[in-house]
């Protein structure tokens, strides 16, 4: 596992965008996954002045969403795809037939999830992720096993809870269908996005404690291919 911590958030706004156009530059077709949420709002605003300035394209590029909320009305705020649609997609040159996202209405979620895999053809180049305050990545639970794939899954209370800055209706999502810690372990890079203090303690324990079943993000430390991309803030505990 390999942390890079930059001093002040605009440097990490800046450093991760940064890395991510040479990722793209090298390998115009990357094949990546992203997460939603609040942490990669701002590096999504750079990237996006990035296209916008032709210092980079996501032409070529296929993208796959980490993960979706169940419960939530279609248009709602807080869904993963629509977040990711208004921070980023709209912004971007991606062709809209390769940006792969899950359809959490469908009736079968086993075949959504099968699509989704189909449509993957094989690991991830790059995924790009959160940290959840309990160490979850993507809606990968603690207690989730490291050989989980694609699939339903039921949220903590901590994450009902957060999932409460995101929506525009009254319901909060209690399940989800997400990537497998399964997916993200067999990614050939992965780059876990935390900023703030919030996530100081949970970088810590990532970083310094043994691998725990009930600590999700602790599998990165088996990952060959893994980076903490930090903040001042989120790595002042380390
Ligand atoms: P956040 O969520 O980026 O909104 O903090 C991260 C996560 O829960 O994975």
């Amino acid at each position: 596992m390999n942390l890079l911590c930059f001093d002040s958030e605009q440097r990490w706004i800046e450093g991760v965008a940064s890395l991510w156009r040479d990722r793209l530059r090298l390998q115009p077709e990357l094949k990546m996954c992203v997460p939603s949420g609040q942490t990669p709002v701002k590096v999504f605003a750079e990237m996006a002045r990035s296209v916008a300035a032709g210092e980079v394209s996501f032409h070529h590029a296929q993208m796959f969403l980490l993960d979706e909320f169940g419960d939530l009305e279609r248009h709602d705020a807080g869904r993963s795809e629509n977040m990711v649609h208004r921070d980023l997609l709209r912004h971007i040159d991606l062709p809209a037939v390769q940006f792969h996202s899950f359809n959490i209405e469908a009736d079968d979620l086993n075949k959504v999830c099968r699509d989704y895999e189909a449509a993957m053809n094989g690991a991830f180049d790059l995924t790009i992720l959160g940290i959840g305050t309990n160490g979850h990545l993507g809606m990968n639970e603690p207690g989730s096993l490291p050989d989980k794939g694609i699939r339903r899954v039921e949220l903590a209370e901590s994450t009902i809870k957060a999932a409460a800055r995101y929506v525009s209706g009254t319901t909060l999502p209690t399940w989800g269908v997400t990537n497998g810690l399964k997916q993200i372990l067999e990614s050939k890079e992965v780059w876990v996005l935390a900023n703030g203090s919030g996530k100081a303690e949970i970088i810590r324990r990532t970083v310094n404690d043994a691998v725990d079943v009930n600590v999700p993000s602790s599998w990165l430390r088996n990952h060959p291919n893994c980076w903490l991309l930090l903040d001042a803030e989120a790595a002042s505990l380390l």
